[in-house]
């Protein structure tokens, strides 16, 4: 089939896709194509997810995605399942965009791809494409993804059947602009998988689509954006730390430093979150180990952002101190649960950590995020009182943790007369204006910032 022939086959929807794993990144996937004409067939194992998928309901805030899944549904080229076994022989070309993980000793965890291997394996047509989309670790779509393809099904990849593998490379909230945006990378079993796969691309709107010589090299390629933005945040973390020891201001001096092209210091934050940056490190940690690699920076990175979270108690702890104030019996109001600004997504927050750990200490804990409702907080596990008010009354300390848009509009006059008397805010999301916040006779914490005298 040429190109042209599989263009027009997938926008007349003729040529119709499986996608496996109906996640943020696997419907967001689908909306790209569905976007352009094509026909979908969703899978997922998860029945409430199907459920809700096939009603046009998005469980997470995702630009443009709910507008997409509901024209296509109208237009009957949306379909989903929880039976793989049903839609693998119908559709030619297959996505997999399953979660991967680790395990509570860090060890990757690919056993959602490899059910889906077999799964495929199983039914799959001579001639069809497999293309990979989740993160793996470097050597897993040799070893795992193709050995179990090939075992199910009888067939030699690169001869019967066509694997690619393209990494999702977007932001939570940015996600569609994202996947049309960034150049996509590939590496194939065969040229034809190659260049039908970059037709695909190509006609979502993909401008540039780079070819690698191994699936290695993309693995590793993919791994390496992650651990570039855990060293840097690690970096960042610690040099705000030095800050606020020394009495300065992190973010005065990081300006100063990011003047010059070579020099980009992020933010800091109260912890590092999400399902990438705390887990792909481990991946290639794990492959490091078998090619005698010590990885010392990346190990330590992952470590220090881990322990993030202490070094936010410690500021509770302190400051409530500076104020005259003992954490035990304080009230503390945490405005943000998400791992990040913007996003409405709890996994892999250490928002229940933190709550547990304050608690712990005898703090008296209410969160508030406006990305959830409080009956969504408090059905987490979390504490969660009415709204911003509800949130803030009486409370002793304000944490921030995340920079929500939403926090950057408080009203601080309102939240002074709620708070109690010289109540302390702790601007993590780096959110506030501290002179702003002072003239509230509050008293004002940032992470990176020093208080001096
Ligand atoms: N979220 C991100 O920001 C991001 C960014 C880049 C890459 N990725 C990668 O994309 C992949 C998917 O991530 P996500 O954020 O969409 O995950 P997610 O947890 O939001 O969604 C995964 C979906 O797959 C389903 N699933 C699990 N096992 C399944 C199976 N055996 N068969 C069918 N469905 C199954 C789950 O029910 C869930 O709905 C991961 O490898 C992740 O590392 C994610």
């Amino acid at each position: 089939m040429s190109p042209k022939e599989l263009e027009e086959g997938l926008k007349s929807g003729e040529i119709p896709i499986s996608v496996m794993g109906l996640g943020r990144m696997g419907l967001a996937t689908a909306c790209l194509f569905l976007d352009v004409g094509a026909k979908i067939l969703g899978v997922d194992s998860n029945r409430r997810v199907v459920e809700m998928a096939a009603s046009g309901k998005v469980r997470f805030t995702e630009v443009g995605v709910e507008r997409i899944l509901k024209t296509a549904l109208d237009e009957g080229r949306f379909k989903a399942t929880d039976k793989p076994t049903d839609v693998i022989p119908e559709t030619p070309i297959i996505m997999i965009v399953v979660p991967t993980s680790v395990d509570s000793r860090n060890r990757p965890d690919y056993s959602a791809v490899e059910k889906v291997c077999r799964q495929i394996g199983r039914r799959i047509q001579e001639g069809s494409l497999v293309i990979l989309d989740s993160t793996v670790g470097v050597g897993t779509t040799e070893d795992l993804v193709i050995a179990s393809l090939e075992a199910a099904s009888g067939y030699r990849a690169g001869k019967e059947f066509g694997v690619v593998y393209s990494p999702i490379r977007a932001s939570e909230g940015s996600v569609l602009k994202d996947l049309k945006n960034y150049p996509r990378i590939l590496a194939a079993t065969d040229t034809r998988s190659l260049q039908a796969a970059s037709t695909l691309f190509r006609a979502i709107g993909v401008d540039r689509i780079i070819h690698t010589s191994s699936f290695k090299t993309v693995e590793t390629e993919k791994l390496f954006e992650n651990v570039y933005r855990d060293v840097v945040l690690a970096l960042t973390n610690e040099l705000a730390a030095f800050c606020e020891n020394a009495g300065l201001d992190y973010s005065e001096v990081r300006e100063m430093c990011n003047s010059q092209p070579f020099c980009h210091l992020l933010l800091p934050g109260a912890w590092v979150g999400g399902g990438c940056i705390p887990v792909n490190p481990h991946f290639l940690i794990e492959a490091g180990e078998y090619n005698n690699s010590k990885l010392r920076l990346v190990k330590l990175a992952r470590k220090l952002n881990d322990q993030l979270l202490s070094h936010t108690i410690r500021l509770v702890v302190k400051s409530l101190r500076a104020a005259g104030r003992s954490i035990r019996r304080a009230r503390i109001a945490v405005f943000g649960a998400s791992y990040k600004a913007n996003v409405k997504n709890l996994a892999y927050s250490p928002i229940h950590l933190l709550v547990e750990r304050l608690s712990k200490k005898g703090a008296e804990v209410r969160v508030y995020d406006p990305f959830f409702t409080s009956e969504e907080l408090r059905r987490s596990g979390l504490p969660a009182a009415r709204g911003v008010k509800g949130t803030l009354e009486g409370v002793d300390l304000l944490l921030i943790t995340v920079a929500h848009d939403e926090f950057k509009t408080l009203n601080l006059r309102n939240a002074s007369r709620l708070m109690r008397k010289s109540a302390v805010v702790i601007d993590c999301g780096n959110v506030l204006n501290p002179r702003k916040v002072e003239e509230e006779k509050l008293v004002y914490r940032r992470l990176g910032r020093g208080v001096q005298g």
